[in-house]
């Protein structure tokens, strides 16, 4: 009866930043993420010297597709830009309009998130730090350090990513460096 109950340890290895075990891993390179990014010319002037930095990874936890259940998870962002555009996640909103905790474990960045219509907010999260993403709101994180950016993540099984609204009319804001900081600005090419 007992290997039949999804109740399972699941050690986060802090050497090489995943969770064992891991139902799903993925690696984000630029070459799948190019068009996410504000510079798309920089970004095609990587590639086409042959640079094709991984952006970031992460991996997923899930004990079971039942409803109810929630998923862990962890990402790792590299330290890096695009032209001005620190390294970061495509971003999404939830198919299922479901919230989201953060919990940054190492090196530091920023989560943004945007609403339907528009609105934006964001925080910088550091090591320890936590934060609650709203339902609804579509969220994205940037590495502004010079170290990974490592953050745990937990939602509710089967809220679905939506990327589509993303890739296409981006984020109004963009996280970019500026004389050595970060700096949030407006991002002109937004099709709010
Ligand atoms: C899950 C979540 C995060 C991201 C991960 C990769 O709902 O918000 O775990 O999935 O950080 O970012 P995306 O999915 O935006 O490429
Ligand atoms: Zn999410």
């Amino acid at each position: 009866m007992a290997s039949e109950i999804p109740f399972q340890r699941i050690r986060l290895n802090l050497r090489k930043y995943i969770l064992e075990p891991a139902k799903r891993r993925r690696e984000v390179k630029l070459s799948d993420m190019k068009e996410f990014f504000s510079d798309l010319e920089a970004a095609e002037r990587m590639l086409s010297s042959g640079k094709d930095p991984v952006i970031y990874q992460y991996c997923e936890y899930e004990a079971s597709e039942e409803p109810d259940n929630l998923i862990l998870g962890l990402t790792v962002i590299y330290p890096g830009k695009v032209g001005k555009e620190y390294f970061m996640t495509r971003g999404h909103f939830h198919e299922k309009d479901s919230g989201e905790i953060y919990y940054c474990i190492y090196g530091s960045g920023i989560i943004l998130i945007q609403s339907k219509d528009g609105q934006t907010a964001y925080m910088e999260l550091k090591q320890g730090d936590l934060c609650y993403v709203p339902p609804g709101w579509g969220h994205r994180t940037i590495n502004t350090g010079r170290k990974r950016f490592v953050f745990l993540f937990v939602y509710p099984s089967g809220s679905g990513h939506d990327y589509g609204i993303i890739k296409e009319k981006g984020f109004a804001k963009l996280v970019i460096e500026e004389k050595g900081k970060w700096k949030v600005v407006d991002n002109p090419r937004y099709l709010g």
